[in-house]
């Protein structure tokens, strides 16, 4: 079987492999899509802080078991899953309180530890979900990332008839806008600097959309939800003038939730979130639960994956891959490798 090796930075190459078995307690998968986000193209620039080569890509998948390894018995081969990328060691503080995606010890595939960009790949079988047959493998592939915003819509405790803020309409951000409608938050507006990022996050389901390149966010929350502002700030951008703009604007007493990854180190207001009595929150990753609703809203036809769908890409062309993404930052939000091309 052929395998994806990024050997540096930039340079990627395909080896020939013995094809993997499943040990006891694993299952053997045969790997359909891979969704490229945008840890992958740090680590295609050599600006991971914490990968190092070479490494085998690929942590949002889709998948079909090939085979079940011995001591299996709720899976069974033919199943279409989606597979939690995050290796864990079970015996930390965080792992022991039901929190394993904090582990103290955390890898995830395809950054620390090997990932799943191979036509086979084995894993342990607790961490395969299979997904209804009527979801399509591209859909499957996007549940990683749209666990991520299930897991940070739920760090706001309740979504129900709030009102919530998204800034930052990169898959993350839309999939967040969508998340929080799906469960049931009374009004949602998003921003960004793009205008075809906001038309697109219109299209799945914006209440209001805001160009800040333009229009002053905090003028733009006001018109928007009035005096009250909104209960809850997202911040899927990650920079100084968004988290900037969540501090000064957000409802005093109100929540900021942080989702982004900043790049260095913040420059922001600590003076106002105090005063404000501001509760910043963050959110990292997801787990199992945020899984199983992932699949129930893009199951239910809650959640519009489609609609984020750039391109496809075959595994042979990952390179082409990249460089697709590099010349095309603003259009792209996701872009899709076929290990199997023959299933959508
Ligand atoms: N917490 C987690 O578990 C987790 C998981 C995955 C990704 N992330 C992070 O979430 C963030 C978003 O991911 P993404 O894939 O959507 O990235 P992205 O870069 O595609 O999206 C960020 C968006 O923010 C917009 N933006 C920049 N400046 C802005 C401003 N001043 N006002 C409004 N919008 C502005 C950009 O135009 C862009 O559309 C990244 O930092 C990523 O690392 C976090
Ligand atoms: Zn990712
Ligand atoms: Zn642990």
């Amino acid at each position: 079987m052929l395998q994806q090796v990024m050997t540096a930075p930039g340079q990627i190459m395909f080896v020939e492999k013995e094809m993997p078995q499943p040990g006891p307690g694993e299952v053997l998968l045969k790997i359909m899509k891979i969704g490229v986000c945008g840890s992958d193209i740090h680590v295609y620039h050599g600006k991971h802080p914490f990968t190092s080569y070479p490494v085998t890509q690929g942590h949002e998948v889709s998948a079909r078991i090939e085979k079940v390894g011995e001591g299996v018995t709720d899976l069974r081969p033919g199943q279409k899953v989606t597979v939690e990328p995050q290796v864990v060691c079970g015996t930390c503080y965080p792992c022991r309180h039901g929190k394993y995606n904090l582990c103290e010890k955390l890898k995830v595939m395809g950054f620390q530890t090997t990932g799943m960009a191979s036509e086979y790949f084995a894993v342990d079988a607790g961490k395969v979900t299979p997904v209804p047959e009527s979801m399509t493998y591209n859909e499957t592939a996007m549940l990683e990332p749209l666990a991520v915003t299930v897991h940070a819509a739920k760090r706001a405790g309740t979504v129900r008839d709030r009102d919530m803020v998204v800034l930052g309409a990169g898959p993350i951000g839309i999939l967040l806008m969508q998340t929080l409608k799906a469960m049931g938050a009374r009004r949602v507006m998003i921003s960004d600097i793009s205008d075809y990022r906001l038309a697109l996050a219109e299209r799945v389901g914006a209440d209001k959309a805001v160009n800040t390149a333009r229009t002053d966010f905090a003028e733009a929350l006001e018109d928007f939800f009035g005096p009250d502002k909104a209960d809850v700030i997202y911040d899927c951008a990650g920079n100084d003038v968004t988290m900037g703009d969540a501090i000064r604007c957000a409802r005093k007493g109100s929540t900021i939730i942080l989702v982004a990854v900043f790049a260095g180190m913040a420059n922001c207001d600590l003076a106002v979130l105090n005063d404000h009595e501001l509760d910043l929150n963050t959110s990292m990753m997801y787990r199992h639960e945020d899984y199983l609703e992932a699949i129930a809203l893009v199951a239910s036809g809650k959640v519009q994956l489609q609609p984020l769908m750039t391109r496809h890409f075959a595994f042979r062309d990952y390179l082409a891959a990249y460089q697709y993404i590099d010349e095309n930052r603003e259009q792209v939000m996701k872009v899709l490798i076929d290990v199997d091309p023959s299933e959508a």
